[in-house]
């Protein structure tokens, strides 16, 4: 005779970099972070502080009205994303038939351009930050002037302990002027 499943479970359905995955039933209590590295095996979303400090795991969340936000893994739970749309730093390179990469979203290749980060924990933190930041940029474009200080607050709460921060960001920089319609003159 089986024993029950002490853990209770929910389906969750959601969609991911653009695809619907399957209904799971997923534990009540587990984490997104836990659901992208055990269930999708989308292991680029990071386990840093988990305890919402470093931004390491954060994920874009794609509403219908087209605004995007960061939200960190490690403390949200997986059914809060239940029919959402949310997008992992797997999904920003455009890739061909086989899955294979074929070019890097703008801010991934400034991000190598800059040698941004070292050991790159946090670096799929910042590639949704500064995506966010720059498709937020294309709908409410901010003067040129104001720029460094836009970027300065889009990104001043993700941590990383190997660099310095500028080269970040000055990538970013870079990466919202390769972007038309995000500033004006000012
Ligand atoms: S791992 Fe989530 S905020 Fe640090
Ligand atoms: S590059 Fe190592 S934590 Fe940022």
């Amino acid at each position: 005779m089986s024993t029950p499943d002490p853990i209770k479970r929910k389906p969750l359905k959601v969609t991911i970099n653009g695809e619907q995955q399957p209904v799971e039933q997923v534990p009540d209590e587990l984490m997104m972070l836990d659901y992208l590295n055990e269930y999708r095996n989308l292991t680029g979303t990071r386990f840093g502080c988990g305890i919402g400090l470093c931004r390491a795991c954060t994920v874009i969340v794609d509403s219908p009205d087209g605004h995007s936000e960061e939200i960190r893994t490690c403390i949200t739970g997986a059914h809060y994303f239940n029919g959402k749309s949310i997008r992992t730093v797997e999904g920003h390179a455009e890739r061909d038939d086989r899955g294979e990469v074929v070019s890097l979203s703008e801010v991934q290749q400034q991000f190598l351009n800059h040698f941004s980060f070292q050991c790159s924990y946090c670096a799929p933190g910042f590639v949704n930050a500064a995506t966010v930041l720059i498709e937020r940029l294309q709908r409410d474009p901010v003067p040129r002037s104001q720029l460094e200080d836009t970027i300065s607050q889009a990104l001043e709460s993700h941590l990383c302990r190997c660099t310095g921060y500028v080269r970040y960001y000055q990538a970013v920089r870079d990466a919202v002027l390769a972007t038309s319609g995000t500033t004006v003159e000012g």
